[in-house]
């Protein structure tokens, strides 16, 4: 495996905490409002920019004094406390109330649970340890990528996973829309697939066709997948969100960092953004076409050592995972 993600992980048994710092936004991200951003578990976060500190601030988009959002409220610019829209109650990045307007109430009587950003490889990371540390390797090394896609979908992550780690489908869904890729041109067959390791962290794969091309399909736990072509990878990041809904983010990272590669993806940059959201839609339409017919079992046939990823993932599912989202 030449291609690990290592994140140092606190409390990951603990149901209070995530596994693992997510990524909800590129660095971009608008400083001037209140972003509301959903977490696994079902919850949103009000992220907001304190001018003061020059830092991202995070806590539970809830105002416990009758439940209005925060994300819905503004930003003190005196104290760039986040104060509620409802009854101006003001919450600092620690989540401690410092102001419950026209009352007599001590304001550290109330208080919220606080997350903190993080800035890494272009994005932004939710988490809810301070210290937790994010390393994926291949972005520690030189390489270019292309500009983030992200997105929020109404569709259970696993079955999101399963097609980021599907190589098949692509001449077949997307025929017509990447350039070269034709449903009655489909990729070489694939003659041989080796399971490089398979444990509780997930599995490596290598697939090999007849012309001895070998691609690797990585899954990291619980949200990594990337395939591996030499020098390139199409990495993806699928989110549970809640049961039914879960946000995917992906890349393509070119091994290599030079000024002709960074200026031919600065020149497609464009495109990208406009075909990225359609190849995605394509996949979304298959996706649902699969979900009202499989309901709650899964009956797939296994059709070849293309599907070995599927198959592996499925019995990584049986043997490791016990969440119920
Ligand atoms: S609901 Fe937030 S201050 Fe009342
Ligand atoms: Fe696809």
């Amino acid at each position: 495996m030449n291609f690990k993600i290592y994140i140092q992980l606190l409390n990951i048994l603990s149901t209070f905490c995530f596994k693992q710092p997510i990524p909800f936004a590129d660095s971009s991200l608008s400083k001037r409002k209140i972003h509301k951003v959903p977490v696994p578990g079902n919850e949103d976060v009000a992220v907001w920019w304190n001018k003061k500190s020059k830092e991202w601030n995070a806590v539970h988009d809830v105002c416990p004094h009758r439940q209005a959002s925060l994300s819905d409220g503004v930003v003190n610019p005196k104290t760039a406390c986040i104060k509620c829209r409802y009854h101006g109650m003001e919450f600092n990045k620690h989540g401690s109330c410092t102001l419950i307007p026209s009352s007599t109430f001590n304001p550290s009587t109330f208080s919220i649970k606080n997350y903190y950003i993080k800035e890494k490889y272009n994005l932004l990371w939710i988490d809810d340890e301070k210290d937790n540390d994010i390393v994926i390797d291949v972005m520690e090394r030189p390489h270019s990528k292309l500009p983030w896609f992200i997105t929020s979908v109404k569709l259970p992550h696993r079955l999101l996973l399963e097609n980021s780690i599907d190589s098949v489908h692509v001449s077949n869904v997307h025929s017509d829309m990447i350039p070269g890729i034709n449903r009655y041109k489909p990729f070489p067959v694939f003659t041989k697939a080796t399971t490089n390791w398979f444990n509780e962290t997930g599995f490596s794969v290598s697939l090999t066709n007849y012309l001895d091309f070998s691609t690797e399909t990585v899954y990291i736990s619980p949200y990594y997948t990337y395939i591996n072509f030499p020098k390139t990878n199409i990495f993806a990041i699928t989110i549970p969100i809640n049961a039914t809904s879960s946000r995917f983010i992906s890349n393509l990272i070119i091994e290599k960092s030079n000024v002709i590669i960074k200026s031919v993806i600065a020149l497609f940059s464009p495109l990208l953004r406009k075909t990225s959201p359609k190849i995605f839609e394509q996949d979304v339409f298959m996706i649902n076409s699969q979900l009202k017919n499989i309901v709650n079992k899964k009956t797939y046939k296994n059709s070849g050592v293309a599907d070995t990823p599927i198959t592996l993932y499925n019995k990584w599912l049986d043997k490791y995972d016990n969440e119920t989202i």
